[in-house]
This record gives C-alpha cells, structure tokens and sequence, in this order.
C-alpha cells in the first residue's frame, strides 16, 4: 500500500510517500523560513501564496523519490486541522484535485495527532495509552492519548504557544527568527539562573494550562525596565542577553516539563510522547530525560526533522485507513481545533 500525505498547515509545503509498514518511500519539505524572517514571523498571506508556487513541485519529487506515479497510489491524504486557514486550503485543494483526477480516496489528518505520531514513525514501538504533549509555534498541548487517533484534550496554553513566546523573546532580544534555535544558541553563553523569571501555572497540578505571557513580560521587564515603552535590546551587552536568553528558556522548559510529569501523575500513565518544533530544543530534551529517568516513565521525543512541521508524520493516515476512515470530497479545512480530533476535518 502507497499513501500521499501532504502537510500545508503553517509555513512549511512538505510531502511524503509511505507503505502500510511506515516505511518512507518518499519525503519532501520546502520551508518558508527566508521568506518570513525579515517579518519576525508568519505572515499568513505571504505563507499561502508561497505554498500555492511549492505545492506541485513539492508533491512531483516526493512522487519521483519514491517511484510512483498517481495510479500507483492508494490514498490520498492532507492536513486540514489545525493551522492557518489560507495554508491549510491549498493542502486541501491539491488533496482533493488529485484525488478527483486519479479516482483516489482522501483521508484527513489532524496536524496534532500527527505531531504524536512522529514518534510511532520513528521508534516503531506500541506507544498508547500515553500522555501526548505538543510544543510548536502555535500550540503547547496535553493529551491524553488512548490511540493514535483517540485524543482527550487535557489541557492547552492559555495565551502564547511555548515556539510562539521563543519567537517573541528572541525578537525583543533582536536575534533572528524563528526564535527557538536563535535563543538556544545565544543561550548557550549565557547563565540559566541570572533572572528568576516565573513558572505560570507550575504551582497548580490540578490545572494543565500553560501561560506564557506573564513570563513574557517578566523578559520585557528585564531588557527594558518596568513602564518602558522601547521593547527592544538596545543597551545590553552580549553576556546580558545571553543571561536572559538562558534564563527564559529555562523558565518556558521547566513549566513544559513540570506540566509534562503532572500529567502522567494524575493519569497515572507511564508513557509521554512529544512533538512540535520546540522539541526539537536540546536543553529541553536534557530535561525531559533526566524527568523521564527521575519519575520512571517511558520517553519518545520525534527526531529533530520530525519535530518541526513535516509529511512523514502524515503517516497517521494508515490508522484512518486501517479503520475505514475517509472523506467525501467536501471536506473543509478547520483552522481552530477540532472539538472531537477523532473526527478530523468535520
Ligand atoms: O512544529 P513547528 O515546526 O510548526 C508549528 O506547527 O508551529 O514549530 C515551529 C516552532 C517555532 O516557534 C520555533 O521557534 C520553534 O518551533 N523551535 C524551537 C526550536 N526549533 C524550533 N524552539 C525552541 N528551541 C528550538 N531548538
Ligand atoms: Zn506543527
């Protein structure tokens, strides 16, 4: 079995061609990040149109890795949930374009459960039950995951995703985008316990909530003093930023952390899985793992290229296909979350 998947949802085009054994047969990812840096971020306009010039060539190569041609597919399948609403659209209409040419069925894939499923792809070890924590531009997320496509929200970020407050930081320090590698790096110089920046929500089991924007303006606080109106670093030394840069990406890691062990206690769960672009950051992988070795709990984390936004972990639509799951060419894009995942794209 050959299955197409195809990520549009934020600032990345990717395409993969899988087997029924996970096996990846074909993969490509065409990133935007040039495009949006000098912005400091995503601009969803600018992100559709360039995902409208990438996705053919995109989804040609990856077809071409792979040595298959559109009537050598089973399925095709596409992100429609969550993510930008112009993105998530062109995904979908090349999905569905293809599909009605090549008489191919079209399955959904909820871009969340997807991030979890990267690390099915890469350990192919059983991983449910298990608590699912996403940590990506747009999304801080537990989960509670029975399977790879029964999740129960256990709790989200109340105000700024964890990738979404590295981006925001690192502007304000005046280092490039996205944020997350740049303050890892200036992070690296830098002392973690120079700034006693807070850990919202940590203080509360009960709650599985993140918050980031208090923290946020504990760092503003810090590089300009209370009331100023200038975000920006401009009189600070170099060992000054890399002090703040350390210092908040302890505070967002220890609260990722924190939140991560409180929900395996109160589940009582054994396993975590992790995903989304802020995974991919090397002190935060320190952390959860000597977590994973304190409180004796399995650990999965996808790979650094599975982490950030990709198609491999479109892999998930096998799942959909094994259980009969698959959609009428009316299928609309969801830009905000899907109230029942399990029912992506209704
Ligand atoms: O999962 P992803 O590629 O896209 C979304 O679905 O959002 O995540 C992108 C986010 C960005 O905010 C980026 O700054 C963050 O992941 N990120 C990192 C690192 N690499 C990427 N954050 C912290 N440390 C990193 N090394
Ligand atoms: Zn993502």
């Amino acid at each position: 079995m050959k299955i197409l998947t195809i990520e549009s949802t934020c600032d990345e085009t990717a395409a993969a061609v899988v087997d029924e054994n996970r096996n990846v047969l074909g993969a490509v990812v065409a990133s935007q990040v040039g495009i949006h840096e000098k912005f400091g971020g995503v601009v969803p306009e600018i992100a559709s149109r360039a995902h409208m010039e990438c996705i053919l060539p995109v989804i040609s190569e990856t077809m071409e890795q792979a040595g298959v041609s559109l009537s050598g597919l089973d399925a095709i399948a596409v992100a429609n949930t969550p993510g930008l609403a112009g993105s998530l659209l062109i995904g979908l209409s090349a999905a569905k374009s293809l599909c009605l040419a090549a008489g191919k069925p079209l399955i959904a894939i909820n871009h969340l459960q997807a991030h979890i499923y990267a690390c099915r792809v890469a350990f192919e070890e059983e991983l449910f039950p298990c608590i699912g924590l996403i940590v990506s531009g747009g999304h801080s997320s537990l989960y509670r995951c029975s399977g790879p496509i029964e999740f129960e929200s256990l709790g989200t970020t109340i105000d700024d995703a964890a990738g979404e407050v590295f981006d925001k930081v690192a502007s304000m320090l005046g280092l490039p985008y996205p944020g997350g590698p740049s303050i890892q790096k200036m992070a690296e110089n830098g002392n973690p316990k120079a700034y006693p920046f807070p850990r919202p929500m940590l203080h509360d089991p009960d709650r599985l909530q993140f918050s980031f924007s208090g923290l946020k303006t504990a760092v503003r606080y810090a590089i300009t003093g209370p009331g100023k109106s200038d975000v920006f670093a401009v009189g600070l030394s170099g060992q000054q930023k890399a002090d703040i840069a350390a210092s908040f990406q302890e505070a967002v890691i220890d609260c990722l952390v924190g939140k991560a062990v409180q929900a395996l206690k109160k589940y009582r769960l054994k396993t975590l899985c992790i995903g989304g672009g802020v995974a991919a950051n090397t002190r935060f992988r320190e952390k959860i793992n000597a977590a994973a070795e304190k409180y004796h709990f399995r650990l999965f984390i996808a790979p650094k290229k599975l982490c950030t936004d990709n198609a491999v972990m479109g892999a998930i639509a096998l799942e959909r296909f094994k259980a009969g799951l698959f959609e009428s060419l009316d299928l609309d894009v969801y830009p905000g979350l899907v109230r029942d995942p399990q029912i992506a794209g209704r």
